[in-house]
């Protein structure tokens, strides 16, 4: 028998590598709440084809973002991982959905007004405008009533619900129910120049899958108090991106003693970077022998995700013969 009464839908679109912000923003709340929920881990493909990547591209990061899970402590028999376009009935639900979002909200969405502005998207294509209606297939297929997202995503959860509601009232029917947003932190990680969110796209991101030289490279360059002429001024710890990155690696009461000692200038910025280096350096270390070992057994991976595929849309074909009917369609 199987306890687990609460779904949660949640998944990355495979754009590339992923790095310490997925981890933490992410990614190790989806390791923790395994055991407690049904979940579902869906690999958004369809969502990398409207910034125009390459099809050799989606592939080969689907499989690889697929390894990063595994390796990372997605366990298989307690997550079911599937790929979006290995279920061609969450189209079905996408279509439907379609016909109760206006061209209006659609584009007043402000994670999508966001990507439009940072991007410089000039003429965004319907698969990028409408991506929140997708994403939004993607979670009501499953009935799922909690997702995993960053907090940038929020707009799009908000979205979701609104759409839930409005059928749920047309169907006169509590069909669908509300998805309630965990966020894996409170706040963006930044990468390490300290000016933008952490993000591979612009290069100041530290990669799960990075070498020590890499690591070594990233973290010489973090932004910390640039007021800080010598190594033993007193420091600020406020924007001061080595703590940030410490945190997360660090129990509370350590961290306020470093804290201290950078505030009264006991501690210089070379050493801090060297604890963070070599905490970043035992992080990465199993990740990367976990990764090898799955990249050593493909098999066992396209095992996990043909398992992953086959009951996810079991589970979606069920739900969607369920929305048909009540909508009032019928298949003959
Ligand atoms: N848009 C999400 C991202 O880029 C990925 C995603 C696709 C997703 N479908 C989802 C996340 C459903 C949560 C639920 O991170």
């Amino acid at each position: 028998m199987n306890k687990k009464k609460n779904i949660i839908l949640t998944g990355d679109s495979p754009t590339g590598n992923l790095h310490i912000g997925h981890y933490f923003g992410s990614i190790k709340k989806r390791v923790e709440l395994q055991k407690k929920f049904k979940q579902y881990i869906i690999v958004a493909d369809y969502q990398a084809l409207f910034n125009r990547r390459k099809i050799k591209d989606i592939k080969k990061n689907t499989f690889n973002i697929i390894i990063e899970y595994l390796s990372l402590g997605i366990d298989p028999k307690e997550t079911t991982i599937f790929i979006q376009t290995s279920i061609p009935e969450i189209n079905e639900f996408y279509i439907f959905l379609l016909n109760f979002v206006s061209y209006e909200r659609l584009i007043r969405n402000p994670t999508i007004k966001k990507e439009i502005r940072m991007k410089n998207i000039k003429k965004p294509n319907m698969g990028f405008l409408t991506y929140p209606i997708s994403q939004s297939a993607d979670i009501l297929s499953f009935l799922a009533n909690y997702t995993i997202v960053g907090i940038d995503q929020k707009p799009i959860i908000e979205q979701c619900n609104e759409i839930s509601k409005k059928i749920n009232s047309y169907v006169k029917k509590n069909f669908f129910k509300k998805c309630k947003t965990i966020f894996g932190s409170k706040k963006k990680l930044m990468g390490i120049y300290g000016k933008n969110k952490m993000s591979k796209s612009l290069k100041n991101s530290i990669d799960l899958n990075s070498s020590e030289k890499e690591i070594i490279q990233r973290v010489r360059n973090i932004y910390t108090d640039p007021n800080r002429t010598k190594k033993n001024s007193p420091g600020n710890t406020k924007g001061n991106i080595v703590f940030d990155y410490l945190e997360l690696f660090t129990k509370k009461k350590d961290m306020e003693i470093l804290c201290e000692k950078y505030k009264i200038g006991t501690i210089s910025d070379s050493k801090l970077k060297e604890i963070l280096k070599d905490k970043l350096i035992n992080f990465i270390k199993p990740i990367k022998k976990m990764r090898n070992i799955y990249n050593k057994n493909k098999d066992y991976v396209i095992e996990v995700i043909k398992k992953g595929n086959y009951k996810a849309r079991n589970v979606v074909k069920k739900n969607l013969s369920k929305f048909k009917e009540i909508l009032g369609f019928k298949s003959y």
